[in-house]
């Protein structure tokens, strides 16, 4: 008898390590936005391929749309390793204690995706993405998503149009500088909220590239929306270092590989997915497109050009010296 229970007891420790040992490793990854935007995609996309090609030992659990954490709350679960993964946009990381990033959110800094890959591409990319391993987080690649339409109940175009208008924005302050200069009143917000915000007038108006005011149907809830590209949105896709660098060496290299692959699919995907969101809003009738005159659009560039001076202290005279280098933007 007591031999037959040593023998259930051995058999029970051996059962149970093997199906430890079988236990895949779960990824959590937070995102705030909805499923059909190129950060959706592409985290579903990296979800898909990471699983295949780690043959079970990896289980990505993606939670879009604010569903397990807002903005801020996200980067604090991060560090705390709550989750593991997250791509929050560029403009978000000065709580953290990474200003560097906002030279991002310099309003005409880019004119098109070309210029920004010279920078997320580049060694300044590269550099930048440094900057948060004393955080504890690692970077491990750049997301596109797409260049900024102002949104609000009555035609933004002039400067004058601007003034006095409540208009959301992100956690930046090179963004809240570059409301101000054109004399609107910004308002942080979590990126959840802004709906409800827009359609009980707390705010008048925001500004987001397409696919995020066409997936959120922010479009139902603003009159009029101008294309003025005046911005650029994007992400940067971080990791708990230590749950990171804790991997077994075969398994990160193939989640490497998979974030690659991924990261091509989102740069791939943003600009037809935001052309796309952009035509959805036309075709609504919800909203009504704004164009903006050359002259219009310089004289907001103009009046904007005030942020890049006030935010060059803040951000860093190397790096925003060095992203105009890059790009070829004369101040
Ligand atoms: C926002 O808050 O407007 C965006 O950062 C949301 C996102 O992740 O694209």
């Amino acid at each position: 008898m007591k031999l037959k229970a040593l023998l259930t007891f051995a058999l029970l420790i051996a059962f149970s390590s093997t199906a430890l040992a079988a236990a895949p490793i779960v990824i959590k990854f937070s995102h705030v936005v909805a499923q059909n935007t190129p950060k959706g995609q592409a985290a579903d996309y990296f979800k898909k391929i990471a699983e295949e090609r780690t043959k079970g030992r990896v289980k990505i659990e993606v939670y879009p749309n604010s569903q397990l954490y807002k903005d801020k709350e996200e980067m604090e679960a991060l560090q705390l390793g709550a989750v593991q993964m997250l791509a929050p946009s560029l403009a978000k990381f000065a709580p953290l204690g990474v200003k560097e990033f906002e030279v991002f959110d310099l309003p005409f800094i880019f004119d098109d995706y070309a210029d920004l890959h010279k920078v997320t591409q580049g060694p300044v990319g590269a550099k930048l993405l440094k900057k948060l391993e004393p955080k504890g987080i690692l970077g491990l690649a750049y997301w596109d998503n797409g260049f900024k339409v102002m949104s609000a109940n009555k035609p933004l175009k002039t400067l004058a149009d601007f003034k006095g208008q409540k208009m959301r924005i992100q956690s930046s302050k090179v963004l809240d500088s570059q409301m101000r200069s054109v004399n609107a009143i910004p308002q942080v917000m979590a990126f959840s909220e802004v709906y409800q915000a827009l359609q009980t007038g707390v705010v008048n108006g925001t500004e987001n590239p397409p696919s995020n005011l066409y997936t959120q149907k922010m479009h139902e809830v603003q009159k009029y929306v101008t294309v003025s590209n005046h911005g650029y949105l994007g992400y940067a896709v971080i990791v708990n270092k230590k749950f990171w660098q804790g991997l077994p060496a075969d398994i990160r290299t193939i989640l490497e590989g998979a974030m690659k692959d991924a990261t091509k699919f989102a740069n791939d995907v943003a600009k037809k997915d935001n052309d796309e969101a952009l035509a959805g809003v036309k075709k609504s009738g919800r909203s009504q497109i704004v164009t903006l005159t050359p002259q219009e659009r310089d004289a907001w560039k103009k009046a904007m050009d005030k942020t890049h001076k006030d935010n060059i202290g803040r951000i860093g005279a190397d790096i925003v010296k060095e992203v105009y280098a890059a790009t070829g933007y004369k101040p």
